[in-house]
């Protein structure tokens, strides 16, 4: 069976979901913003900007803030997520978000786009390969 990859509309709705979100990014340290949006089953979106602390260490992603805010609306089951940041290399999502997507989102598509309109198309295994998730605690 070919894995979902839904539609480019879906794609360039949520990407511009996500470049709204970023907009209210809090990155007074880095000025690096983030935005993310995160289509459930159901159709709905959810989107997530960095927020950052003066204890750095303390900073959340735009990617979990988008899946945090959905999962405490209740949504459990997620089609794709899509990332926005202003560079010329596609910025992914970082090592712990990778972890947090697959383990709320499953083998996604993960769309990544700039300001100047270049996207890309990933799916979640191929960004995190032999993913640790609760199959393994057992
Ligand atoms: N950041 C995100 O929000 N998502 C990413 O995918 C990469 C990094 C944020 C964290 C921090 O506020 C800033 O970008 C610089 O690392």
């Amino acid at each position: 069976m070919s894995k979902k990859t839904g539609t480019v509309e879906q794609d360039k709705k949520l990407i511009r979901r996500a470049k709204e979100a970023r907009r209210q990014a809090v990155a007074p340290y880095s000025k690096f913003k983030v935005g993310a949006a995160v289509l459930g089953k159901d159709g709905e979106i959810y989107v997530g900007c960095n927020v950052e602390n003066a204890s750095y260490g303390l900073t959340i992603c735009a990617e979990r803030v988008a899946i945090f805010k959905a999962l405490s609306e209740g949504t459990r089951q997620f089609a794709k997520i899509a990332v926005i940041a202003d560079t010329d290399t596609l910025t992914p999502p970082c090592g712990a978000c990778r972890q947090i997507i697959w383990e709320f989102c499953g083998d996604v598509p993960v769309v990544l786009a700039n300001l100047q309109g270049r996207v890309e198309r990933h799916r979640m295994s191929e960004l995190l390969p032999m993913a640790f998730d609760r199959r393994h605690l057992r």
